[in-house]
């Protein structure tokens, strides 16, 4: 017997895409995947070898439930000196990666029945997790002319009486979106009229931007700080998603009761780790500005090279390692043995089967018209991946 809160949460599409990919890898076939989550990159020496010392220094044992205070007061002074926002070692909760600090915090905050406003489209955890805490995600679609960023407006319209939270991700997965501080100050000004809202604030690629350094919410309305839940890690912009490292920073009230769920369910994370954090905090950056620079290249090869592709179109985001190109002039179309691209799973399905590409349909995000492409993959990848998308698309017959 499989309890009902099980059941009415779905397993991860992104999970399901490339764990299809990996069986027809194994297989034998030839598959490009751009559905991974991760960076490409090697987690940087300097932080390896921290571990190693950790391992080495005797670094064995349990640490504290809400982190080692010396990594504590370290993301304290990262925040200060790179976001501009105080906080003291008691807002600052460690965890087993930023997804466990989201799942935590809606524990903590959500009531049976509390809508959680969720721009789409959206990282496909959220909308579950919601539901795993008993609340109702409230999915807000978002317009590809407007790079995906939900308006002050449409927040406006999308609160009720029952609104307790919104979730931003910026910047976003799966569109590479970033908010700007206008944008975010224009959201900070709706969410001032309703004081019983909190803002979780998903800042787990900040790392990875290309044009402007990303800028928090917290940043754009400081007013609102004893609200908002930063939410961040070392997964994305260290290349250590293995390492299972992420953080909550946010009011001392609500790290105090994320910190007792935490308690009961795993206790803080992995000593190694949180060595290796403290190095990667601690230490130049060169290893990141590296991986940023090569993201940079890919993303500008791949946006241009789908915009070339017949009835295509993607804008350029602004950060992470995503691709968001607009598919909708394939929905309804037909594969050359007959059957219907119903959606955008259809297309994926038809992609990786038929033409041995691995993307993750739009509809996994809550968004039918997109696909999202990872670019954490080698530029001869890339090249190929654009290849057998041209190729598979070029074979639908449309309506
Ligand atoms: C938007 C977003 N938030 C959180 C996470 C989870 O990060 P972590 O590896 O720190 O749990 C991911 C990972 O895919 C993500 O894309």
């Amino acid at each position: 017997m499989i309890a009902k809160r099980v059941q009415a949460i779905a397993p991860s599409e992104t999970m399901k895409i490339s764990s299809r990919a990996k069986e027809l890898q194994r297989e034998g076939k030839s598959v490009i995947s751009l559905s991974q989550g991760e960076p490409d990159f090697k987690t940087p020496l300097h932080i390896c070898d921290a571990a190693v010392q950790a391992i080495r220094d005797g670094h064995h044992g349990y640490t504290m439930n809400t982190g080692n205070p010396e990594l504590r007061e370290i993301i304290c002074d990262k925040l200060k000196e790179e976001n501009g926002l105080e906080y003291t070692p008691d807002q600052i909760i460690l965890s087993n990666g930023a997804k466990q600090s989201i799942g935590f915090s809606l524990l903590a905050t959500i009531d049976p029945g509390d809508e959680v406003i969720i721009p789409a489209p959206y990282w496909v955890s959220y909308p579950e997790m919601v539901k795993l805490a008993e609340g109702k995600p409230v999915i807000v679609s978002t317009a590809f002319d407007n790079g995906f960023k939900m308006t002050a407006d449409q927040l406006r319209d999308a609160i009720t009486p029952r609104t307790r939270m919104l979730i931003l991700c910026s910047p976003s997965n799966p569109t590479g979106s970033c908010y700007t501080l206008e944008e975010l100050k224009a959201l900070a000004e709706v969410l001032l009229e309703h004081p019983g809202i909190l803002v979780l604030s998903d800042e787990i690629y900040e790392y990875i931007v290309f044009e402007d350094k990303h800028v928090s919410i917290a940043q754009a309305a400081p007013v609102l700080m004893d609200r908002i839940l930063v939410i961040n890690g070392f997964s994305k912009g260290f290349a250590m998603t293995g390492w299972r490292l992420g953080y909550l920073a946010g009011p001392a009230s609500i790290v105090k009761a994320v910190a007792k769920i935490q308690s009961q369910e795993t206790s803080g994370p992995s000593s190694i780790s949180q060595k290796a954090g403290e190095a990667a905090y601690l230490s130049p950056r060169d290893a990141v500005t590296e991986m940023v620079a090569a993201f940079r290249k890919r993303r500008d090869y791949l946006v241009d090279a789908l915009n070339r592709i017949d009835g295509v179109k993607c804008f350029n985001p602004g950060g992470a390692f995503y691709a968001f190109p607009d598919i909708s002039t394939y929905l309804n179309s037909e594969t050359p043995s007959g059957d219907r691209i119903r959606n955008s799973t259809d297309l994926c399905l038809f992609l990786l089967e038929e033409r041995g590409l691995a993307a993750v349909p739009g509809d996994a995000f809550g968004e039918p018209a997109g696909i999202r492409l990872s670019y954490a993959a080698s530029m001869e990848h890339l090249k190929e991946a654009v290849k057998r998308l041209s190729e598979g698309l070029a074979a639908l017959k449309k309506e």
